[in-house]
């Protein structure tokens, strides 16, 4: 059993990558869920999560509101994908399960001092939190067994030719995390383009028939309109999952220890994940890069779990 804090910006893809937790009992301890602003602002993901931990029939999970705003940039979301709730294509009731007081930065740190084995952090969202959790109380630092997150690229960018959407929003706090010296293991763009929502694999999750399975589907259907045609795709990548089933079963994954270093300065690289993929430096590895995925065994297991929750 893996104690971990999913730390999320939801967004439909965040909310399948809850719901893959909630659906893997067995082999995850979901501690907490912690949110950030990023896709949308923080009134709305903290709403969103516990929008999903409802869904899954998990309201007794303790969601909790982080930062408001990047730590240093100003906050840009990302409606245009994700529309005016973050949850667009899936029409979730508003939450009754409270949100917790305790601000999500001060209950990571409150959780990784007080758990004796040290618990997982699984950003799916901006490091935001993550970061001022850190500087906040650097003590926490041994007590991260470790950090897996989507975020980043080996190649191409997103919402830059050069960064993808969760470093570019907070580069400043990505490069804190990517320094901490903490186990990090970094689920990229590179990966996340393998896994890719096709009509066929949406149609099998539709088929469960189960109001979470229709939800995840309305939701990725939404979501991935505008991807898959952006990126000319046969269906949208489906990023934050990937971490959760890193999780679960990383040897549908495969990458390598290589250094990764954040573009802080110029504004023309922003947020770029510089990943010394060839080993061009003698910067010693901070990272896991993950480059390949077995797609169709990630969207078995993916359906297969969903079809547990009742919801
Ligand atoms: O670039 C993809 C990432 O940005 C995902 O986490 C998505 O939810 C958005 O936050
Ligand atoms: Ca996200």
């Amino acid at each position: 059993m893996i104690p971990i804090i999913i730390d999320c910006d939801p967004g439909q893809d965040d909310a399948v990558a809850l719901l893959l937790a909630f659906a893997a009992p067995q082999e995850l301890e979901v501690v907490g869920v912690t949110t950030v602003a990023g896709n949308v602002a923080l009134e709305l993901t903290a709403e969103n999560a516990r929008k999903v931990c409802e869904l899954a029939g998990r309201s007794d999970v303790k969601v909790f509101a982080g930062c408001p705003r990047p730590t240093v940039r100003p906050l840009r979301t990302a409606e245009h994908v994700h529309g005016k709730t973050g949850l667009d294509g899936a029409d979730l009731p508003a939450p009754t399960m409270k949100l917790q007081d305790e601000h999500a930065v001060d209950f990571i740190i409150a959780t990784l001092l007080g758990h004796e084995d040290g618990v997982t952090l699984c950003p799916t969202g901006p490091l935001t939190n993550i970061a001022v959790a850190m500087v906040k109380e650097p003590r926490i630092l041994p007590k991260i067994s470790g950090i897996v997150l989507m975020g980043g690229a080996i190649g191409a960018g997103s919402t830059t030719p050069a960064a993808e959407f969760n470093i570019y929003t907070d580069p400043h706090a990505a490069e804190t995390v990517f320094t901490a010296g903490v186990k990090l293991t970094m689920l990229g763009l590179d990966v996340t383009h393998q896994a890719l929502t096709t009509p066929e694999r949406l149609a099998a999750i539709r088929a469960i028939g189960t109001p979470v399975a229709a939800a995840v589907a309305g939701m990725l259907e939404f979501s991935g309109k505008r991807n898959a045609e952006r990126f000319g795709l046969a269906g949208a990548p489906l990023h934050d999952p990937c971490v959760i089933a890193y999780l679960l079963a990383p040897d549908l994954f495969a990458g390598r220890e290589v250094h990764v270093a954040i573009e802080t300065a110029s504004e023309l690289t922003m947020g770029r994940t510089v990943v010394d993929w060839w080993g061009s430096t003698d910067r010693p590895a901070n990272a896991t890069v993950i480059d390949r995925i077995d797609a169709d065994g990630f969207f078995a297991l993916l359906t297969e779990r969903l079809a547990r929750l009742e919801g």
